[in-house]
């Protein structure tokens, strides 16, 4: 059961597609804008290999809904065009950060509210995941042990998140 669930998340992760950041992306960023309804947030952090040492130029794709989880232009939401995203690239010292407002859950749901990170750096296997919010009343004990959800604290409007990457697969 365990192998068939790991074949089907590798399936799930190649399925969707690697969104990369240009080369000369900047290590931090603003992904909604100044104007945006909402409660500011700022996110940062840093990207690692497994034995702690920075990961330089690894790429970023974070996007997520607006304060009422919509991804368009209400009623629009299309998670492939999102309107609030930024395309990052981690510092020498794997450091990156952004600006942007606390997400709203997706409307008449139990998702709770998130950000979508896509990081990717040569030599690595890609990490997808999504920061949830601590206090977030549809935050499960299933999200918490599952590594495609990151559960962080909002202290004083901000948000820390430590991004390990682990080694690429072997070449088949
Ligand atoms: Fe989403």
């Amino acid at each position: 059961m365990q192998m068939l669930l790991c074949a089907l998340a590798v399936i799930a992760l190649s399925a969707q597609p690697i969104h990369e950041a240009p080369a000369d992306a900047p290590s931090s960023g603003r992904v909604a804008p100044a104007g945006e309804p909402g409660e500011r947030l700022t996110v940062s952090g840093v990207v690692v290999s497994a034995d702690g040492s920075p990961v330089r130029g690894a790429s970023l794709y974070v996007y997520q809904t607006d304060r009422e989880g919509y991804y368009g232009v209400k009623p629009a939401s299309d998670n492939r065009n999102p309107r609030l995203k930024t395309f990052l690239r981690s510092a020498a010292d794997g450091s990156w950060s952004f600006e942007t407002i606390r997400p709203g859950s997706y409307p008449n749901s139990r998702a709770p509210a998130h950000i979508h990170f896509v990081v990717a750096a040569r030599g690595f296997a890609p990490r997808i995941f999504e920061i949830v919010f601590e206090g977030d009343p549809f935050v499960t004990a299933d999200m918490r042990r599952n590594p495609a959800f990151s559960v962080r604290a909002i202290q004083s409007g901000r948000v820390t998140e430590r991004i390990v990457l682990g080694a690429a697969p072997p070449e088949p």
